[in-house]
Parts: structure tokens; C-alpha cells; sequence
């Protein structure tokens, strides 16, 4: 663990103590005193290894055509050098590539770019339909290093990053993807995730107000330093130098992380990473967001899901909302920069009852970090149930696991 580890931890107990907030919470969302206890699967609940699916940190399931979209660097060392969301700040950035994961054969398919050089650092993606085509729109966080930093003598005061949105197009059942064109707008600073309206028109999280230093450690753990933010893009067409329009669509949350689309097409869920909660939204037509109600979960809540249950019944309803994330983040600062490390995740998922007004929660899988690292995000895929029972094959990813699982789990 090293010098570098107790210096963190020496600081970061300085910082609880001196800040002194809801300390409860906070040593409940690092992890200090968890042990990790390995969820048990029982025959034919896997896991399933899904092959070729390095480092992806966000999942989706596109519900039309039953598939999964993923954006993985692809390399398994690369990403423990340059990596902004991680603070990981020497390039060159790799070439990461988007990929299809099928939940009937649990393979993942490669998308060839029939158009796209240069690099692809990944991160958070989403998908939204092409209406005039069999094919969908793919919006993916490309973090880029900044030519007027590294090609120009690294000069102070200019970021080492300049991140951007990539838009691409995929013809379903295709194995290649076709780049559309690059979004750039300096609103967007560390994007993280995307919520896709139309293939013109999409929401960005800054994850950080801060991309370095002390004052991104303290934005880590401060629960006042609501300084992340929501921004609003809209694009004119798809043309590739077509005018971009950006601005503020919400402030004040911590650490904002990850964006899902919940259980109606107005209704956006948010998660704030650090302060483990979920913030079911709705996005207003003046490009607002107005945060509805508060989930509080125990643990890091990374990336968010909406799981619409196709048998439901008026009495038996298993839809719900999924959240993976570390649950020891106390060791996220010394593991990041080893590609061998070990990092725990729990993965959360709760349903509203109706009849109590409570949102029930329900721990589907912990690991401690053999089977799955970092789990970043998570879907759920139905399978028709056996025995009234209701059951789905849970899709975890993560930031830096060396591949997707998926598990079979009981809702
Ligand atoms: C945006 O629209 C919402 C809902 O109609 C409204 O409550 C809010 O005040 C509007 N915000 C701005 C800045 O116009």
C-alpha cells in the first residue's frame, strides 16, 4: 500500500474530522469498516464471463432490439496512465471501441468504426433510436488529451484534458459503427455521462468542478462541495461543423455522476457517486432539471438503471431502479493506478411499494472484487419467470474490471 496510501488516508481522516458533516454516512459510503461478503450463486446463476469487455465503464440495455451498448478502453494497462475521471493525467489516451453485447448468447461484438481515427478514451454512454432506420444514435464520453497542453510545452493554466462528445450511428445487427461527429463545448468539462433526448438534443454531467489536486480530494469528500453540475447540449444538425448551444440545465448536487433514463420518457434518474443517492428528475422543455424525490443508498451509487418489468401484474410489479458502485472507496486513491488490485462493489436495486409509500431496496450482488472490479453500472435483463418467481440475468460492469459479468438474480 505504500507511503502514497497512508498519506491519502491520513488526510482524508484529517478531512472527516475537520470537516465533521454527516460522518455516519460518510464512513458508511468509504467503506472503512465493511468487510465485503461475496455473494453465494447457485448452480446455472454464473457468473458469466463475457469475453472482450475491458474496462467498460457504463452499460445500457436498448429494449427494442433486446441488446446491450458498452463503451470499454479495451486495453488493460492503458487506462491506469491517462484517465481524467481517475485524475490520470499522462497520455497518450488509447483507443477504446463501442461494443454490442447480446443477453441470449452473452457475447460481445467489437464495433468496427468505418470512419473514426485518433483516440477514444471511454466512459459514459447512451442510446437512443434512429427513427427513420433500423439503427440507433450513440452519444460516448471521449476524453481526450489536450494538444494546447501536451503539444505545446504543457503551459500553465491550460487543461490537460479536453474532453467531448462523440455521436455515432450503428444499423442494428451490424458488426460497425459510423462516426456522425464530435460535440465540443466548453460548458462540458469532465463529462462523465450522457442522457440522450433526440440525437440532437442531450444532457451531460460534469462529475468535478475540479480535475486536480486537493481541492478534487475535497470535493470527493466534502458533502457540501455541491459543485458539479448538469449541462444541456443541443446540436443544430447532424453535419459535422454544425453550431453547438450549451447551458446550465442544474447545480448543487454532489458529485453528479451518472444519468438513466427512468420510467417514462420525461422522467431522467441522476446519481451523485460520493453521496450515494439517486435523484429521480424530470428534464423540463426550457432545459431544466428539476430533481423530484431522493433515493439514499449506503454506497457509492454509480451509473443508474430503470428496470421495466414486462410481466407484471397490478399486484406483482418487480420494476425498479439498479445502482452499482465500490463499496470500499477508502481504497479507490491506492488501487487506481494498479491493474491488479481488487476493488469490492455492491449492487442495489429498489422499487417504489405503492401500498407503504417506501422505496424498497434489496442488495442483488456484492463481490469483493474477484469476480467483478469497480462496478460502475449495471442492467437488468428479464427472463420469463419459473415457479411465480421473477428473475433477470444482472449485467455489472466496471470503470476498471477486466470484463462484464453477468449473474443470475431473484427480484
Ligand atoms: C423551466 O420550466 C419549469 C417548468 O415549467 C419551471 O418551473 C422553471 O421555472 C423554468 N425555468 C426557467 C429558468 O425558465
Amino acid at each position: 500500500m505504500g507511503l502514497s496510501f497512508t498519506l491519502k488516508l491520513g488526510l482524508f481522516a484529517a478531512l472527516v474530522s475537520y470537516l465533521a458533516g454527516p460522518i455516519g454516512h460518510l464512513v458508511q459510503i468509504t467503506g472503512v469498516f465493511l468487510t465485503p461478503v461475496p455473494t453465494v450463486l447457485g448452480e446455472g446463476q454464473g457468473p458469466i464471463y463475457i469475453a472482450d469487455t475491458v474496462h467498460c465503464e457504463d452499460v445500457h440495455h436498448y429494449r427494442p432490439a433486446n441488446l446491450l451498448f458498452t463503451a470499454c478502453e479495451d486495453h488493460k494497462s492503458t487506462r491506469f496512465s491517462w484517465f481524467p475521471p481517475l485524475g490520470h493525467m499522462s497520455p497518450p489516451g488509447t483507443r477504446g471501441s463501442l461494443h454490442v453485447v447480446d443477453p441470449k448468447t452473452m457475447k460481445s461484438t467489437r464495433l468496427a468504426f468505418t470512419n473514426f481515427e485518433g483516440p477514444f478514451v471511454t466512459h459514459g454512454v447512451d442510446i437512443v433510436e434512429d427513427p427513420k432506420a433500423n439503427a440507433v444514435y450513440i452519444f460516448a464520453v471521449n476524453h481526450l488529451p489536450n494538444p494546447a497542453y501536451f503539444e505545446a510545452g504543457e503551459p500553465d493554466g491550460v487543461h490537460k484534458a479536453r474532453s467531448q462528445i462523440e455521436l455515432f450511428h450503428h444499423v442494428l445487427g451490424s458488426s460497425t459503427v459510423q462516426h456522425v461527429r464530435s460535440i465540443y463545448h466548453p460548458l462540458v468539462e469532465t463529462p462523465n455521462d450522457v442522457y440522450a433526448e433526440s440525437p440532437v438534443s442531450f444532457y451531460v454531467t460534469n462529475d468535478h468542478f475540479y480535475r486536480e489536486g486537493v481541492m478534487r480530494m475535497v470535493e470527493d469528500f466534502w458533502s457540501s462541495a455541491k459543485w458539479s453540475s448538469i449541462i444541456h447540449v443541443q446540436i443544430d444538425s447532424l453535419s459535422k461543423d454544425s453550431n453547438v448551444e450549451a447551458s446550465v440545465a442544474l447545480q448543487g448536487l454532489w458529485n453528479n455522476n451518472g444519468l438513466g433514463h427512468g420510467r417514462t420518457d420525461k422522467e431522467m434518474i441522476i446519481s451523485s457517486a460520493v453521496g450515494g443517492e439517486l435523484y429521480v428528475s424530470t428534464p423540463h422543455s426550457n432545459h431544466t432539471i428539476e430533481v423530484q424525490e431522493t433515493i439514499p443508498f449506503q454506497t457509492v451509487t454509480d451509473n443508474p438503471s430503470y428496470y421495466a418489468d414486462p410481466y407484471r401484474t397490478d399486484t406483482d410489479d418487480a420494476s425498479g431502479f439498479v445502482v452499482a458502485g465500490i463499496s470500499q472507496a477508502v481504497y479507490l486513491a491506492s488501487n487506481a493506478r494498479n491493474p491488479d488490485a481488487t476493488d469490492a462493489s455492491q449492487v442495489w436495486y429498489t422499487r417504489y411499494l405503492s401500498d407503504t409509500g417506501v422505496w424498497e431496496k434489496k442488495l442483488l450482488f456484492e463481490d469483493d472484487g474477484l469476480r467483478i472490479r469497480t462496478a460502475s453500472a449495471a442492467v437488468l435483463v428479464p427472463i420469463e419467470p419459473k415457479d411465480d418467481k421473477k428473475l433477470a440475468w444482472l449485467f455489472v460492469t466496471g470503470f476498471m474490471s477486466e470484463g462484464m459479468i453477468a449473474v443470475q438474480v431473484e427480484l
